[in-house]
């Protein structure tokens, strides 16, 4: 709980859309555990299932299909549901007042070529599925389900669709190829749209941690191309000057020199936009407006971040845009917001210098290059950051963090919001869950 100057009274949930499921795809034969799901869904139209009842065998499935489940969880899927098929209740029915509407899922689905390699899930190209709930007649409702690739620029490269196989070229961040050059190989990042899908605006996205979005066509899932949701508000409409503001005090800056060496090598080497998107949106639903972060390509090389901020409102017109550079090296990948305030939880990394040079050598993922850095503080700073700066009251300066008593590491965010204490002064709220630690290893943190 932080203390600090009141503002504004009201709390503001941080909506979000859920990330990370699989889907399920289930079969009328009870003798089959509940949650398997790796094979496509037939071509054919199914029909309602008749009710059975509930026997011991059901509650033993539940276990059996958890563990079933989870061993396919990382299962590549190689099929695609393009036309829409309904699926089969395996108990009971959709409940008739269930809302109408669609539920659109986003996750990695290939993990493995048809040449010998497997990447990690986050390299995994990006598979949306959609579970769309409509009325059956009779006052009944069904599901229909479509299943298909987000058409990336990395996807088609990689997959052949007149063979149906697929040849991983791009390292990944987190993967190392079994086969082709890994001295040497640059072909590192590839946009696989597969962390997040928003519906925002009459569009719907596939996001990714690295680079735009990509647009799907709602209905058919065919992906549209492209969306430059970062640069110009991607709708072209009127635009705010962005507003700036930093933490250094003038002169010459030797990482502003180092800098200026990185970003021909990220951005023509290895072919990295000059600012990422990070795959966390924030929906406002007070003020209907869509919140995005992004950070420079070379951030997490130097002690020291650029992050901008972006509102949109649900015509794409962004409406404000403000950039904070925070003298720090952190590793961010979700963040909160509330009525006045953006929040940063700051994860202390560092340059593994060994990591760095296997990961350069093709012996170890990119990721490698980073590890944890809890010696370097005792606390872990949390960035209050003024969301309308013309409001600001003054009392509170944005570059002192908010320090939490330990090293601590921190990823996703539940909500964050506002209330008045007894004593008029404004406490921010967040609800999170982190760990507390003195060391672990960075790399195993992403199973390698
Ligand atoms: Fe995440």
């Amino acid at each position: 709980m932080i203390s600090f100057p009141p503002n504004s009274p009201s709390p503001t949930p941080a909506a979000k859309l859920p990330r990370h499921h699989h889907d399920h795809n289930k079969n009328s034969n009870r003798h089959v555990p509940k949650a398997i799901s790796i094979s496509s869904p037939p071509p054919t139209i199914t029909t309602t299932t008749t009710n059975h009842e509930t026997t011991p065998l059901d509650q033993n499935d539940d276990a059996v299909a958890a563990f079933w489940d989870y061993q396919f969880l990382f299962i590549s899927q190689r099929k695609e549901t393009t036309q829409p098929i309904t699926l089969l209740p395996v108990n009971g029915a959709v409940p008739p007042d269930f809302p109408k509407g669609t539920y659109y899922l986003a996750g990695p689905g290939l993990f493995s070529d048809d040449h010998g390699s497997t990447v990690h899930p986050l390299d995994g190209h990006g598979y949306l599925k959609s579970f769309h709930v409509a009325a059956a007649g009779e006052g009944n409702k069904e599901v229909q389900f479509m299943a298909k690739y987000v058409r990336t620029e990395a996807q088609m490269e990689e997959h052949e669709p007149e063979t149906d196989t697929w040849r991983f070229t791009h390292r990944g961040p987190f993967s190392l190829l079994k086969g082709g050059r890994r001295v040497g190989n640059t072909k590192v990042m590839k946009n696989v749209a597969n962390t997040s899908v928003l519906k925002w605006g009459r569009r719907l996205f596939c996001l990714w941690e690295g680079g735009d979005p990509y647009q799907i066509d709602h209905r058919s899932l065919d992906t549209v191309g492209r969306f430059g949701l970062i640069d110009d508000g991607g709708g072209g409409g009127e635009k705010k000057e962005k507003e700036s503001h930093d933490a250094g005090g003038g002169g010459v800056d030797l990482w502003d020199v180092a800098a200026g060496l990185l970003k021909p090598i990220l951005y023509g080497v290895f072919r990295m936009p000059p600012k990422r998107l990070l795959s966390h949106y924030k929906l406002d639903t007070k003020r209907d407006r869509l919140l995005t972060l992004s950070c420079n390509a070379e951030d997490m090389l130097m002690p020291r971040n650029n992050f901008t901020f972006y509102e949109y409102d649900s015509n794409f017109k962004l409406l404000q845009k403000q950039e904070f550079e925070i003298p720090d090296r952190l590793m961010i990948h979700d963040w909160a917001f509330t009525d006045t305030h953006y929040i940063l939880f700051g994860n202390r990394i560092k340059i593994d210098v060994l990591g760095a040079i296997q990961a350069v050598c093709g012996l170890s993922p990119m990721i490698s290059t980073l590890s944890v850095d809890p010696p370097s503080s005792s606390t872990s700073p949390i960035y209050l950051l003024p969301r309308f700066p013309e409001n600001d009251d003054g009392g509170r300066d944005w570059r002192v963090p908010v320090e939490a008593p330990a090293p601590m590491w921190l990823l996703h965010v539940g909500n964050a919001f506002q209330t008045v204490d007894e004593s008029g002064n404004a406490e921010i709220r967040v609800h999170a869950a982190t760990c507390s630690y003195q060391w672990f290893n960075f790399t195993k943190l992403f199973g390698q």
